[in-house]
Order: C-alpha cells, then structure tokens, then sequence
C-alpha cells in the first residue's frame, strides 16, 4: 500500500493478454456473473478482490475453459476463445490448495504437463530445472511434496504453471492456505517473480492488502459485477462507491447534502457540520445542491488541532485507543452533532496528549483528502490497460469490438 502505483507496464499498440466482454453466468436463478468487462495488458499484475460468492473463482474458471459461460467474448493474446477447450488455451491455474500429486517428487509435480506434451527426457529436465530455479526450488527436486512445508509446495504448483509457458497465469486465493507471516514473504516472492517473467497474472484474493500491495490494478467484484477498476492507489483514495470505499477499509464515511459548488470545493453540510471537499474539473461536473453525497475520509488524514477555516473540523472525544506499534488508532465520538452519535476514526503517529481537558480534542482534515461518492458520480465498470485520465469515467472506448464474436446461448 505504500510502494507508488506501479507504472502500468504496456500501452502503446500491442494486444493485451487477455479481454473480457460482457461475461455472463448463472447457476440456476443466481446470478453469478452479471455481465464482466476486463482487460489485462501484456504483462500486467491484476488483482480480482471481493467478499466471498461475489463470482471470482467462477470468473476465473470460464477464461481458463474449465466453466461454460451464459454470454460474453474471451480473447487472449488476440484470439477468441470462448469455444476453445481448456487444454487447448494456453493459460494456467494456480489453486489454493495447490493440487499436487502427492506420490510423485518435485520434478515429477513440475514436469507433469511437459510429458503429456512428448517432449524429450533431456528438454524436459531442462526446463523442470529453469522452472525450479525461478521460485528458488533448485535443492529441492528429488523431495517428495509431502516432506515440503506450505509455502514450498505452493512454489511447486506455481512452477508447475510456468514451466508450460502459459500466456496467462491466473491465480485463485494461491497464498490463503499460508500464516500471516510466510504470507507476506511469498507476496513479495511472486511480485517479484511476475515483473521478472513479464507474465501477465490474474490474481484472486479476499485480502485487501494483498490486492493493493501487489497489483498493477485492481478489480473490485460485488454480487456478480464489476465496481471498480482502478491503481491500487487510486483506489484508496478515490473510491468511487460505497461498497469499494468499505471494502478497502476507508475509515470515515461522513454523510450530507451538497450545499454549493466554491472555488474548486464542494460544499457539504453535513452529520458533522460544513464540510468541503476539493473538486477538480476533470472530476466532471459537480453534483448539484440537494444532492445527498458520502464524503469519505481516511483515518490517517485527520489533524490535531490544525489551525483552520471551520469546514472539515470536529470536536470530538476518545472513546477507544488501538496501539499498533507505529500508529494509535483512536476512535472518538463527535460531540454536538444531532441524532445518533457519530464515531470517527483518526490515525495518529503520535499518541494524543492526555493531559487535554475533559478528553476533548479539536481534529481537521484537509478537503484534498476527502473523496465523494454519491448519484451520478458512478463507478466505471469498464477499465482497459493502461486506462488513464481520459477514460477515467466510462472507459468503454478502449475495449475492442468483440460483442456477440463467441458469445452462447
Ligand atoms: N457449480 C455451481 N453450482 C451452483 N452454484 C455455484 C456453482 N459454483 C459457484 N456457485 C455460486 O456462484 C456464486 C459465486 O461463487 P464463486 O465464484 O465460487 O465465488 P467466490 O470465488 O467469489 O467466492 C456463489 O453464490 C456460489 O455459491
Ligand atoms: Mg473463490
């Protein structure tokens, strides 16, 4: 979260790695997919994050042909797939519990899908050698996959899908089965595998961190749809709906009503009194008065005592404090505010003093970093690679022309 949006790896002309239009699935009456537009730059690190049921194993199953989609175009590399079966697309799949055969040794597991293929004794243990090498293996051939810890057969299964070159790795929750600290290791291990490779990854997850520290972009899946498609920074600051601004974990969610449109700000009045929040043109236009908007406000952009005009300011009290070890998150409640009380979360890298009387504090954020969300103001739901500033908001020019190509019935 704290590394710089990764420059996106390939615009220019070349034919992204994969496209997706308009997927559509159901099982029975449930909707599981509602209609899926993607596309995945050559090279590019794709997170797929959303609670759990939302649809993305069943996303990730139709592009590799292992489920038959309603409706909708797959293109990878440039060509339509939708009726080619699964052994015949060239992409691969790494499962969270990995799904290695547990009577043969590493170099078997490895290269399985090369002697399927008839490849020569010699080329294959080549290429099982090259595979191993890459997820730091090499020691470990003649080991049995049931002598090897969690994260060693994980590498097993990943080097298993590369070493048959696939154009595409798609990857479902591959790290889950991992404890929080081999975890963050192996985030960092496949990152870093990725950008070497220059593979293009479609990678699943339900942690948010996960998603946002090791992608290029990230999908955020609701109930079968798309809500976002966004940097993994951008993201974080600029989420574009209710739900994704939950989903990444936005702190503060600050009801109101637009009162006016000054200089650049949006004027709200709101739970909490004034607020203001910096609007940029290329935000479009602003949503008229009247309009009920939520201002989103992460906790670690609130301010102590800052000398201020009155918008954006609270007075409020520490109901809660959560020591981190760099941070304390306090959560307080707004004093004076009308209705139900109002807590706020403030992330501070310095403890609040004590000694202030009553426990009352005077915090302030600035209207730079406050995101609107409201009507009108929608989520894209179509994003391509590369998709900067000029497609911000519908994206939708960028996606080739592919509708009804291998669409079924
Ligand atoms: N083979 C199936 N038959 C019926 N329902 C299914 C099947 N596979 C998935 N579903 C349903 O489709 C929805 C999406 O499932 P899934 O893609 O596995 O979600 P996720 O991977 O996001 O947790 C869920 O409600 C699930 O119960
Ligand atoms: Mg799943």
């Amino acid at each position: 979260m704290t590394a710089p949006a990764a420059p996106l790896p390939l615009t220019g002309t070349a034919e992204p790695d994969l496209v997706l239009a308009g997927i559509a699935k159901r099982f029975g009456d449930h909707v599981a997919l509602g209609g899926i537009d993607l596309a995945v730059a050559r090279g590019e690190f794709v997170a797929i994050m959303g609670p759990s049921g939302c649809g993305k194993t069943t996303l990730l199953r139709i592009i590799a042909g292992l489920e038959r989609m309603d409706a909708g175009t797959i293109r990878l590399r440039g060509r339509s797939v939708g009726n080619v079966p699964v052994n015949k697309r060239n992409v691969r799949l790494v499962w969270q519990n990995y799904a290695l055969f547990p009577h043969l040794d590493v170099k078997g597991n490895i290269g399985f899908g090369l002697s399927l293929r008839r490849l020569d004794k010699a080329a294959i243990r080549e290429r099982v050698a090259a595979a191993a090498a890459m997820v730091s293996l090499d020691g470990f051939l003649d080991r049995r996959v049931t002598q090897l810890s969690g994260g060693q057969r994980q590498r097993v299964a990943i080097a298993r899908a590369l070493v048959t070159e696939p154009d595409i790795l798609l990857l479902d929750e591959p790290l889950s089965a991992l404890d929080a600290h081999l975890r963050v290791r192996m985030q960092g291990e496949m990152k870093r595998l990725q950008q070497r490779l220059g593979i293009s990854f479609v990678y699943i997850t339900h942690n948010q961190s996960e998603a946002l520290s090791m992608a290029d972009r990230v999908v955020v899946m609701n109930a079968g749809a798309i809500e976002q498609i966004d940097a993994p920074e951008k993201l974080y600051r600029r989420p574009r709906t209710r739900f994704v601004a939950e989903f990444v974990g936005a702190n503060n969610l600050l009801e109101g009503t637009v009162a006016g449109f000054e200089d650049g700000h949006l004027l709200v009045d709101g739970t909490v009194g004034c607020m203001a929040a910096h609007w940029a043109a290329d935000d479009g236009p602003p949503p008229a008065r009247g309009t009920a908007v939520t201002l989103v406000v992460q906790a670690g952009k609130l301010r102590l005592n800052a000398r201020s005009p009155r918008d954006n300011r609270v007075q409020a009290r520490v109901v809660e404090r959560e020591f981190s070890g760099t941070h304390v998150l306090y959560i307080l409640r707004v004093e004076g505010s009308a209705g139900p009380a109002i807590e706020i979360r403030a992330l501070m890298q310095d403890p609040l003093p004590d000694s202030v009387g009553a426990g009352f504090f005077d915090l302030y954020w600035s209207p730079e970093d406050v995101c609107v969300i409201g009507p009108g103001l929608l989520p894209r739901r179509i994003d391509a690679p590369g998709g900067g500033p000029g497609n911000a908001r519908t994206g939708a020019a960028s996606i080739p022309q592919l509708v009804g190509e291998d669409a079924r019935g």
